[in-house]
């Protein structure tokens, strides 16, 4: 049923001038708050966080895809970011853009979820759009969000509208959150139409899928997809060492057919946010429906142990020069979990490293993007670039930052060893080079 306050909403999301809440300023909820504010909408940014929210009031930008001149465009266009949750209830729009990982047992931690919507249930008021932007289990908006505007006293389809719109941000990536397409489903007919109509704002593309549950699985199916893809030629990797052939050149040769083939390289297992977790999401929701999820278990299986596998071929390699991994200066290079960022969340380097030192390796961390300080967190000795690389037997290549000199790193340490391919991808041909 949609009645006149829906037919004004729908007009006002489409043309009007309304304000978009966005709970949650981190690499997904502030890219798309400084959009919201780039494309002439209202912004109120929330955050449990009072220091992150200090310093984006400031004009600091902790992500890096957000430079501290476009936060200061949007600050001066009027987006105010604060740790009052009260200021969210003038917001016509909320974006739930909150931590989704898994606990410790790998099973989905939905506590960030909860508490935001526990948020929702506390400023929502009637003509409010809500919808959902951490990556979860289908279902998760129906089961969290919609109990939550219910508890406010506000009906579904009357006063709120619901809807899951999955994030495909894609950190150093050189495309900006509006002109990637947005998939939104709603829990409702009437809260996808207007789901679409805000986003239509937000973004050039926007999808609507028939439901909330079928949007939340879009994004576990992309993210599975990945998963398996980057687990198969993992596994194909090791299967080519066997036979002696190089990976990177059967990957480069069969990237040559136009139709049917998408390439994925190999590498020391995945990492981030989103690749090694979503696909967990959806395994645990599919084992309480008694459903098995072999495809996903068995990329987790190829993946996690990429690290152990890295670890043996370096073992083998020194094994080849009389030599162990106890008591050799090893540099891993590149901690992040992928090229030209600084975000080293499930990061497979720090893996590889802690197996590394664990065996006895004296080992030392070179990463132009991950600050040293952080490094040292991690209980890692940072080397600069700069610094005179001599004095290291072994450099491990763990993610392939563009800002390394791969040829000067090649002549100054003896032995390298390249899990990126980067090498074989930047023509540097280098007898002292093995790649994975
Ligand atoms: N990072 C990515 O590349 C990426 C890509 C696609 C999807 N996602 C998904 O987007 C969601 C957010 O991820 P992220 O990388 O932006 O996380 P993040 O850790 O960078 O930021 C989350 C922010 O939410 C804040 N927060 C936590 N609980 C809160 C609450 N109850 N109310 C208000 N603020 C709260 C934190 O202080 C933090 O600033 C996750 O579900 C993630 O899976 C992330």
């Amino acid at each position: 049923m949609t009645t006149d306050t829906y037919q004004d909403r729908l007009e006002r999301f489409r043309t009007g001038r309304w304000t978009a809440g966005v709970i949650g300023l981190g690499y997904v909820g502030l890219p798309l708050a400084v959009t919201a504010a780039s494309r002439g909408l209202d912004v109120i940014g929330f955050d449990i966080d009072p220091r992150r929210v200090a310093a984006l009031d400031g004009g600091t930008s902790h992500v890096e895809d957000v430079t501290d001149e476009e936060l200061e465009a949007a600050l001066a266009a009027g987006a105010r970011f604060t740790a009052d949750e009260a200021h969210l209830r003038e917001a016509d729009a909320l974006f739930i853009a909150v931590p989704s990982p898994l606990g410790r047992n790998r099973q989905p931690d939905m506590s960030f979820i909860e508490s935001a919507a526990a948020t929702v249930a506390r400023v929502a008021r009637p003509g409010q759009l809500v919808s959902l932007e951490s990556t979860t289990y289908p279902g998760t908006t129906e089961d969290h969000l919609l109990p939550a505007v219910r508890s406010a006293g506000l009906e579904l389809d009357r006063d709120v509208w619901v809807t899951f719109s999955p994030e495909r941000v894609d950190p150093g990536n050189v495309l900006q959150t509006g002109d990637i397409p947005k998939v939104v489903g709603g829990v409702s007919e009437a809260s996808g139409a207007i789901g679409a109509a805000a986003y239509g704002r937000l973004v050039d593309n926007v999808h609507l899928v028939s439901t909330a549950r079928a949007a939340e699985l879009t994004k576990l199916l992309e993210n599975t997809y990945r998963a398996v893809n980057i687990a198969m030629v993992n596994e194909l990797a090791q299967v080519a060492h066997a036979f002696d052939i190089d990976i990177w050149e059967v990957v480069g040769a069969a990237a040559t057919k136009p139709f049917g083939f998408q390439p994925f390289y190999p590498g020391p297992g995945v990492g981030g946010h989103c690749i090694p977790l979503d696909p967990q999401f959806l395994a645990w929701r599919a084992r309480e429906l008694r459903v098995t999820t072999r495809f996903i278990d068995l990329a987790e299986d190829i993946n996690l142990h990429m690290p152990d596998y890295v670890t043996g071929r370096i073992a083998a390699l020194l094994n080849e020069r009389q030599r162990s991994i106890a008591g050799t200066r090893i540099l891993g290079v590149g901690v992040a979990y992928k090229p030209n960022i600084a975000d080293d969340r499930e990061s497979p380097a720090i893996d590889v490293l802690r197996l590394l030192e664990r065996r006895g390796a004296e080992l030392g961390v070179l990463d132009p993007h991950v600050p040293p300080d952080r490094l040292e967190r991690h209980g890692f000795t940072a080397t600069e670039h700069a610094d005179d690389l001599s004095e290291w037997d072994l450099a491990v290549v763990l993610t392939d930052h563009d800002a390394i000199d791969y040829a000067a790193l090649a002549e100054q340490v003896e032995l390298v060893f390249d899990t990126r391919g980067v090498y074989r991808r930047k023509g540097i041909d280098a007898p002292n080079v093995v790649s994975l």
